[in-house]
């Protein structure tokens, strides 16, 4: 008998797994080709009930060979992409490499593929358009995807064969003294648009006398992408992360319900939409960022060379026994180290935003540091302008326009104060290990630290921290598939190991500036908010609409999100 019953259970156990794959193998999102695709009637209804604005994607190559070919100023302009339905900033996002034989558009190539970019493009220009392409892509079983600038360094923002909504049209940008939520006053805020780019951001709240915590950058949408993931800042260490400083969202869900997300209202929601991850909740519609009486600042630009990876590394050490000296001042500062090849050179170039501080006390802080580095390499060149904040943190555009792959951790501040010489060894051993740049973030600490106390699904890994360190990894057109393969994993393969030394393990990372293919990607991007944001998210998004990669959820779904795989 119980021979029988184990059999039994054997077979039952088999059965059950035959019936599991067989179901969910099917379970795919639907492509051209499928008999349920959409027809073209059902286009052409779907473009009707959006007044005209569905239009067919493109690749950006594509797209320039139409226009009878765009200048290399074109190509590797963000605000010109803006434009492009189509296309991502880091081109490589656009590419299929993997599928046999992969669809590729490179630029100027006569013979393109659709690769990873959109069938069709919503340009939305109201909470309709955008309902209607959620109904639809819901309705006809289609992979979603959103999109606001196209700067997502993790290529989320396209899909092979997706319906792509683009917010790039939501411009609206309104200032209050007096922002309330549910009558409760939150004081003086700016509601901006999922479209609108930072420097006209920055621009208008100038105008405004105000200032609030977005990226350093031109062309980067403070309401899209950069919100969700928490947002870090030059000013985060006065103010904090953006996230901590959004008072609300308006956001259309995965069943086209338009709702406002705040403390008092969908406050599931709101948690997540703070950190955790962009483009996994819904379509943003705008945001709500807390704003500040704008202040001048001192912006300083410090430019140093050595000679090979030990004095790179000493330097390093050296500004990591020094990164404290600037706490009191609460400096935002990036400190870029790069190999320069026409050089023979190792660089850093170190750039410090003073807010509230003179060119003089600002040049007496940078002292002691700088001092000692000039026992290792050469200072080339100095710069320090003293003018207002808005200016000093954006510009009129920014370079895109190549193939790119980043990975990246948060280093804890107590690495900072006990092991600063393992940072320098660090720096010199990822660049003896190929390493083309190492871009660090001085972003946390101070005001960061003290959000500590804010519920969020920040990873709270940011309130330890003390910087973020983001490796690059990047190549030509030329360069072969395998190689491609090879660059795309090194960051894990080689790099990862190096940065655990300082990171730890498991370490943490900021998502929107990372590695898709990080192994662990719910620990590392979220930690231990990730179970209630799985939670938060199989209640508003069931069916995973909104699934990118390395996103809550998207672990049930293959590296295209057109199939589940659980
Ligand atoms: C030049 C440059 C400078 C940067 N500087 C900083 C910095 O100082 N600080 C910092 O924290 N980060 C910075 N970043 C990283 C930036 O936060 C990310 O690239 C971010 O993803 C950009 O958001 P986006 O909406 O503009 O990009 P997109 O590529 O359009 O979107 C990014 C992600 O957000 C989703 N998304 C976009 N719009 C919406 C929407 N309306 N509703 C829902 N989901 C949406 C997309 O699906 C995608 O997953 C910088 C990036 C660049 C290129
Ligand atoms: C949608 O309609 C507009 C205006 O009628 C038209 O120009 C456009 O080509 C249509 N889009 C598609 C994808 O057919
Ligand atoms: C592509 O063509 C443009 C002119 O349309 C030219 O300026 C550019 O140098 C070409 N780029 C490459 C990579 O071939
Ligand atoms: C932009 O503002 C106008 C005027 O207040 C409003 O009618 C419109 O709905 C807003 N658009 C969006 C996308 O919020
Ligand atoms: C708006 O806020 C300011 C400062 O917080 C306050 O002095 C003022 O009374 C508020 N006005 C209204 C109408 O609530
Ligand atoms: C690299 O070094 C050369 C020669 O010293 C210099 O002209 C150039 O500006 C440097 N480039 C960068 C990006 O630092
Ligand atoms: C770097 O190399 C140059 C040229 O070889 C040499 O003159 C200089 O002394 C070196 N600098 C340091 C700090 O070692
Ligand atoms: C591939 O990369 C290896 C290692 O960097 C390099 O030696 C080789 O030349 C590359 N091959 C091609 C065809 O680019
Ligand atoms: C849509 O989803 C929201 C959030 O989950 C929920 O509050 C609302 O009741 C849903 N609406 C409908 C019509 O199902």
């Amino acid at each position: 008998m119980a021979k029988l019953a184990f059999l039994l259970k054997q077979l039952c156990f088999i059965v059950l797994l035959l019936c599991v794959s067989y179901t969910r193998a099917r379970y795919c999102r639907t492509v051209p080709g499928d008999p349920s695709f959409p027809s073209g009637d059902e286009w052409n209804s779907l473009n009707y009930s959006l007044s005209g604005r569905l239009v067919k994607a493109v690749p950006s190559a594509e797209f320039c060979d139409m226009h009878g070919g765009c200048t290399d100023a074109e190509w590797t302009s963000a605000v010109f992409r803006a434009n492009i339905p189509g296309a991502m900033n880091q081109v490589n996002w656009e590419q299929d490499y993997e599928s046999i034989p992969p669809s590729i558009c490179e630029r100027n190539s006569t013979d393109c593929g659709q690769g990873d970019v959109p069938l069709y493009a919503i340009l939305a220009e109201s909470v309709q358009d955008v309902q209607a392409g959620i109904e639809f892509s819901s309705t006809h079983n289609l992979r979603l995807a959103v999109k606001a600038s196209g700067h997502d360094y993790l290529g989320r923002s396209t899909a092979r064969n997706s319906l792509l909504i683009s917010t790039h049209m939501f411009q609206n940008i309104t200032f209050v003294d007096n922002f309330t939520v549910s009558g409760y006053d939150e004081g003086s805020a700016v509601t901006v648009g999922s479209g609108v780019p930072l420097n006209t951001l920055y621009k208008a709240a100038k105008e405004q006398g105000k200032i609030l915590v977005g990226a350093v950058a031109a062309t980067v949408v403070a309401a899209g992408g950069y919100i969700q993931g928490g947002g870090h800042s030059a000013l985060s260490p006065l103010l904090g992360l953006a996230s901590d400083n959004v008072i609300e969202f308006e956001v259309v869900t995965a069943n086209s319900t338009y709702l406002k997300v705040n403390g008092k209202q969908n406050t599931d929601l709101f948690w997540a939409l703070r950190g955790g991850g962009a483009g996994s909740w819904g379509v943003v519609v705008s945001a709500t960022f807390r704003t500040f009486p704008t202040f001048s600042a001192t912006y300083s630009l410090i430019s140093i060379a050595v000679n090979d990876t030990v004095a790179i590394g000493s330097i390093m050490a050296s500004h990591a026994k020094h990164i404290f000296d600037w706490d009191d001042l609460y400096v935002g500062q990036y400190f870029y180290a790069y190999e320069n090849t026409t050089a023979n050179a190792y660089m850093l170039a170190l750039t410090s935003y003073f807010p509230k501080t003179s060119s003089d006390d600002a040049s007496t802080a940078l002292k002691p540091f700088l001092d000692e580095a000039k026992q290792f390499g050469q200072i080339v060149s100095q710069l320090s302008i003293e003018g207002n904040i808005n200016d000093e943190v954006t510009s009129v555009d920014d370079a895109v326009g190549f193939n790119a792959v980043l990975g990246s951790r948060l280093i804890p501040e107590s690495v900072y104060h006990d092991h600063p010489d393992t940072i320098g060894h660090v720096y010199t051993q990822l660049f003896n290990a190929g390493a083309v740049a190492v871009l660090g973030h001085l972003v946390a600490g101070g005001m960061v630290s003290e959000n500590g106390c804010i519920d969020s699904a920040v990873h709270p890994a940011w309130r330890t921290a003390k910087t973020h360190i983001v490796l690059p990894n990047i190549w030509e057109d030329s360069t072969t598939l395998s190689n491609i393969s090879l660059i795309q994993n090194t960051f894990k393969n080689l790099q990862l190991p190096i940065l655990e030394q300082i990171a730890g393990s498991p370490g943490a990372a900021y998502s929107n500036e990372a590695d898709s293919l990080e192994e662990d990607f719910r620990t590392t991007f979220f930690g231990p908010n990730y179970p209630r944001l799985d939670d938060i998210k199989r209640r508003y998004d069931p069916m995973d609409l909104f699934i990118v990669a390395a996103g809550v959820g998207s672990d049930r779904w293959d590296k295209d999100g057109l199939c589940r795989v659980d």
